[in-house]
C-alpha cells in the first residue's frame, strides 16, 4: 500500500549553520575500539605507529569532523599520564568500567597523531569522577602550553613540539550515573564543573567547555540536574551534554523507528531548562548542547558468539586485554533510525552545536574490523557518511504533512525530512525517513523557493529483509541503491520512499 506525503522548503527558514561538528564520533579505551581497531602494529595495512591504514580510510570516507576521547565511563578511572613517555615505562592497570586491563601504549600523544591521520579535531574530556581540577590543570598544559613549561616541554620530549590546540573538552562524564565511577549528585557536580571550568578558563580564555548533562532522559534526575548543574556554572561552561542509546525493545519496531522522538524531546527540555537558569540569572549568553554521545546499542543483550568468550573470561574474574564487548551488528532498521536521528540533530541546529556517534571502530560502531584482517562498512556507516558529505551551507526548517502511527513515544509522523541549502554552492541536501513498517510513501517536495532544476543525486538505504546485515562473511551484503523514483517537475521533487527506509536527494 503506497500513501503519500508532502513538504514544502522555504529558503527563507533558516535554522542555523550547518556545523560542521554535527558529523563527529567517539574513541573510548574500551572493548576493541584502539586495540585492533584503529591500532594494531603488524597488521598488514599498518603505519609505521602501528594505526590501521584500512581504518584510517573508511573514517575518512566516514567524514568525521572531531572524535571525542579517551571516554566515557573509561575516563572517570584514568590517569592521563599513564599514555606517555616511553612505552616500555607506562604502566598496566584494572580498568574498571568495562573490566579489562589497560596497556596504555595508546595515550593522548599517539591519538593526536591519529586524529591528524584522519583530518579529525579532537574533544577530550578529563577526569573528574575520581579526579581533581588540577590534573585536568596539568592535561590542559600538557596539551596545548607553549614550550618553556615543564608539561609542555614534556609533551614535546616526547615528540610533540607544537601544542594540539585542542578547543573543545569534556568536564568528565555521566557523572550523574550510579554506573560511573565518582557518580555524584548535581550540586557536587556543579560546583566541581564550576570550579575546574574557572580554572580552565583562567589558564587558556576561549576554550569551548561542556558540563555533563543527563546520560539519558529516563534518568530520575533528569531536568533537575540540568538546572543545579547550570546555576552554578552558568558563567564558566558554554555547552550541557545529551547523552541518548536507542534500541528495538520486545520487537516494537514502531517504536523504535520513533526514537528520534525522545531525542527531540531531549534537546528542547535540555535547551528550555538551560533557557529557564538564563532568565533565573539574567544572563545574555546561551548555553549550546554538545549531543556528545548517541546511537543505537543493544544494551543488555548477551553476549554473541564471538564475544562470548571473553565475556566468560571477565566473568572468571580474569582483566582481558582489549575484550570482544558492545560489538553490535547493524540491521537496515537500525541503520534507518540512525539517519532519523541525523535528521533531527540537524533540524536542531539552533541549539545543538556537536554531536558524537558512538562509537567508531568495533565497539558499537560504524566500522568493524577483524585482527589481521579486513574492516567493513557496518549498516549504520551509510546514513552517516552522505549526511556528512552533502549536508552544507545552512539548515531550513521544511513544513512537512503526512500522516502519523502510534507508538510507545507518541504519535510519530511516518515521514521526517531535514534540508539543507548551500546557496554559494547552487545546491540543496533533502534526509528522508519512511517509518511505515508496510507501505511506500510518496512525498512530493516543493523546492521552488530554492531556485534549483534537477535531482543530481537519490540514493535510498532500504532491504526488503529490514534486519539484513554487513558482516565478516558478508560484508558488503547491505548499500545504498540509486532511488529511480526521484523527479523534478516545475519546483517539485517526487520520490517514493519504501517502508522502513532512509534516503538522501542531492538537489542542483
Ligand atoms: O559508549 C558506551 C558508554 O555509554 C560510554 O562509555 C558511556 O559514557 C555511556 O554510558
Amino acid at each position: 500500500m503506497t500513501s503519500s506525503a508532502s513538504i514544502t522548503v522555504d529558503r527563507a527558514a533558516v535554522v542555523a549553520p550547518v556545523h560542521r561538528r554535527l558529523f563527529g564520533a567517539f574513541v573510548e579505551h574500551g572493548g576493541r575500539g584502539v586495540h585492533t581497531g584503529l591500532y594494531e602494529p603488524g597488521h598488514p595495512t599498518a603505519t609505521e605507529d602501528g594505526f590501521r591504514g584500512d581504518v584510517l580510510e573508511l573514517v575518512r570516507e566516514l567524514g568525521v569532523t572531531t572524535v571525542r576521547y579517551p571516554g566515557g565511563n573509561f575516563v572517570s578511572g584514568y590517569r592521563w599520564e599513564d599514555g606517555i613517555g616511553p612505552r616500555e615505562r607506562r604502566p598496566r592497570r584494572r580498568e574498571l568500567a568495562w573490566h579489562a586491563t589497560e596497556t596504555n601504549e595508546i595515550g593522548i600523544d599517539e591519538f593526536a597523531r591519529w586524529a591528524r591521520l584522519a583530518g579529525s579535531e579532537i574533544m577530550l574530556a578529563v577526569n573528574l569522577g575520581t579526579r581533581d581540577i588540577l590534573e585536568a590543570l596539568d592535561l590542559l598544559e600538557y596539551v596545548n602550553g607553549a614550550p618553556g613549561t615543564t608539561l609542555a616541554d614534556r609533551r614535546a620530549a616526547n615528540g610533540s613540539p607544537d601544542p594540539y590546540g585542542i578547543r573543545t573538552w569534556c568536564l568528565g562524564n555521566e557523572l550523574d550515573g550510579q554506573w560511573q565511577l565518582g557518580y555524584m549528585t548535581a550540586d557536587d557536580y556543579g560546583k566541581l564543573a564550576a570550579r575546574t571550568a574557572q580554572a580552565m578558563n583562567a589558564a587558556e580564555p576561549g576554550l569551548e567547555l561542556i558540563a555533563c548533562g543527563s546520560s539519558w532522559t529516563g534518568m530520575a534526575t533528569f531536568g533537575e540536574w540540568e538546572r543545579v548543574v547550570l546555576e552554578h556554572a552558568y558563567d564558566h561552561v558554554s555547552h550541557i551534554s545529551c547523552h541518548a542509546y536507542y534500541f528495538e525493545q520486545d520487537g516494537d519496531l514502531g517504536s523504535f523507528l520513533a526514537s528520534s522522538l525522545d531525542m527531540e524531546h531531549f534537546i528542547r527540555t535540555t535547551a528550555a531548562t538551560a533557557d529557564h537558569v538564563k532568565a533565573k540569572l539574567r544572563k545574555t549568553k546561551t548555553i549550546g548542547i554538545s549531543f556528545d554521545e548517541w546511537n543505537v546499542w543493544y544494551q543488555g543483550r548477551p553476549p554473541t558468539e564471538s564475544e562470548a568468550p571473553d565475556a566468560a573470561r571477565i566473568k572468571a574474574g580474569e582483566w582481558p586485554v582489549a575484550p570482544r564487548q558492545l560489538e553490535d551488528v547493524y540491521s537496515v532498521a537500525d541503520a534507518v533510525v540512525v539517519g532519523s536521528l541525523l535528521i533531527t540533530l540537524l533540524r536542531n541546529a539552533d541549539r545543538v552545536e556537536f554531536a558524537n556517534l558512538a562509537q567508531l571502530v568495533n565497539v558499537i560502531a560504524p566500522i568493524m574490523t577483524e585482527p589481521g584482517g579486513p574492516a567493513w562498512r557496518q549498516t549504520t556507516f551509510f546514513p552517516f557518511s552522505l549526511t556528512a558529505r552533502l549536508a552544507t551551507g545552512v539548515v531550513l526548517a521544511p513544513r512537512i504533512r503526512t500522516g502519523e502511527y502510534d507508538s510507545a513515544r507518541g504519535a510519530a509522523p511516518l515521514v521526517d525530512a531535514a534540508v539543507t541549502f548551500d546557496e554559494a554552492a547552487g545546491s540543496a541536501a533533502i534526509f528522508l525517513v519512511n517509518r511505515g513498517m508496510t507501505g511506500s510513501q510518496t512525498v512530493t517536495i516543493d523546492v521552488t523557493s530554492l531556485g534549483l532544476t534537477a535531482v543530481a543525486q537519490a540514493l535510498t538505504l532500504h532491504d526488503d529483509d529490514m534486519y539484513a546485515k554487513n558482516t565478516l562473511a558478508d560484508q558488503t551484503r547491505v548499500g545504498l541503491t540509486k532511488n529511480d523514483s526521484a523527479a523534478f517537475t516545475d519546483g517539485v521533487v517526487t520520490v517514493e520512499l519504501p517502508p522502513v527506509s532512509w534516503t538522501a536527494l542531492t538537489l542542483t
